[in-house]
Formats: structure tokens, C-alpha cells, sequence
């Protein structure tokens, strides 16, 4: 199935993706988190929530996973000194994790997915026993 498109040109969107804080756009992940966790954020764009993820969880670490090679590289530069984080360059489709995870996030991306079973059927097995995954989306056409 044909994966759907953002349109890569545009910085607008890394401008929006850099303004993102967890208190207003993911809060309702913070009480899920705790030092330690081993945790991926599919979709990380340019990887901002991701980054403030890794402050929360001590020597855990987290991985953000994106197939859009200027977000990635955009998360590189700003967030590379942070020690506990991984941006990697991927689709979520082709992805082979290298370990297992605690958490699973993944805000705003799901709508973007071109077979979102197959996504949710990955996930589930990327996780350790007992992992959660955390999805924060909404539909775009029922809010225009
Ligand atoms: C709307 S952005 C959300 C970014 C970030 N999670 C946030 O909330 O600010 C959706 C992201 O999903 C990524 N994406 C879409 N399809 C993907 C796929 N098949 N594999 C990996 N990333 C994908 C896009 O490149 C984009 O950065």
C-alpha cells in the first residue's frame, strides 16, 4: 500500500515539531514514565518531545524513529549532546529494533500510516511482556 505523503519541503513543519512541549502536546504520557525505561517514539519528526522524554527517564534511553531524513538530521543537531537519546532514519515498516521496549509512543503519526493493523501488529511485538504503547492522534478531516 502506498505510504502517504508530508510535504518534506516545507520547514514550517520543523518550526511547529521545535515549539512542541510534553505539558501541552503529550501529557498524558508523563506519569507513564520512570528511570530506566528502554522507549521508542514513532514518528519523532524532529524529535523534540523525544528529547524531553529522555529527561525523565534517567539511564533509560529512548529511540525516535522517522522516515524523514531532514527531521532526523534537524534532531541530530540540536538534540545530539543528549546522551540517553537515539534518532534513527526509518520507516516504521521496514524498522528491526534492536531490542525490545517498555514504552511505545507515537503522537499525531498513526493518521499517517499507510496500514495501521500491520503498525499496531508491530508494535505489539516490539514490546517487552507487559510494554504499553501510547497513541495521541486525532482526525484531521472531522476538525477542519
Ligand atoms: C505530524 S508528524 C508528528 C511529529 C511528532 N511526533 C510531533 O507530535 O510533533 C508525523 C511524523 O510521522 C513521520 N512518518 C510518517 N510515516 C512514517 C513511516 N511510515 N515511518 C516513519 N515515520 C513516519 C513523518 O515523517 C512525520 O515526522
Amino acid at each position: 500500500m502506498k505510504e502517504k505523503s508530508i510535504d518534506r519541503k516545507d520547514q514550517q513543519a520543523n518550526k511547529i515539531f521545535e515549539r512542541r512541549t510534553l505539558s501541552s502536546d503529550y501529557r498524558t504520557i508523563i506519569p507513564l514514565l520512570s528511570p530506566g525505561m528502554e522507549i521508542l517514539d514513532v514518528g519523532c519528526g524532529t524529535g523534540t518531545l523525544t528529547n524531553e522524554v529522555a529527561t525523565y527517564i534517567g539511564d533509560g534511553t529512548i529511540t525516535g524513529l522517522d522516515n524523514t531524513p531532514s527531521f532526523i538530521d534537524s534532531g541530530n543537531e540540536h538534540y545530539g549532546s543528549t546522551q540517553n537519546l537515539n534518532l534513527v532514519c526509518n520507516n516504521i515498516f521496514d524498522y528491526q529494533p534492536p531490542h525490545p521496549f517498555d514504552l511505545i509512543i507515537t503522537a499525531r503519526t498513526m493518521q499517517w500510516l499507510s496500514d495501521i493493523p500491520r503498525a499496531l501488529g508491530l508494535f505489539k511485538s516490539w514490546l517487552k511482556p507487559g510494554g504499553q504503547i501510547s497513541i495521541l492522534d486525532y482526525n484531521h478531516t472531522s476538525i477542519e
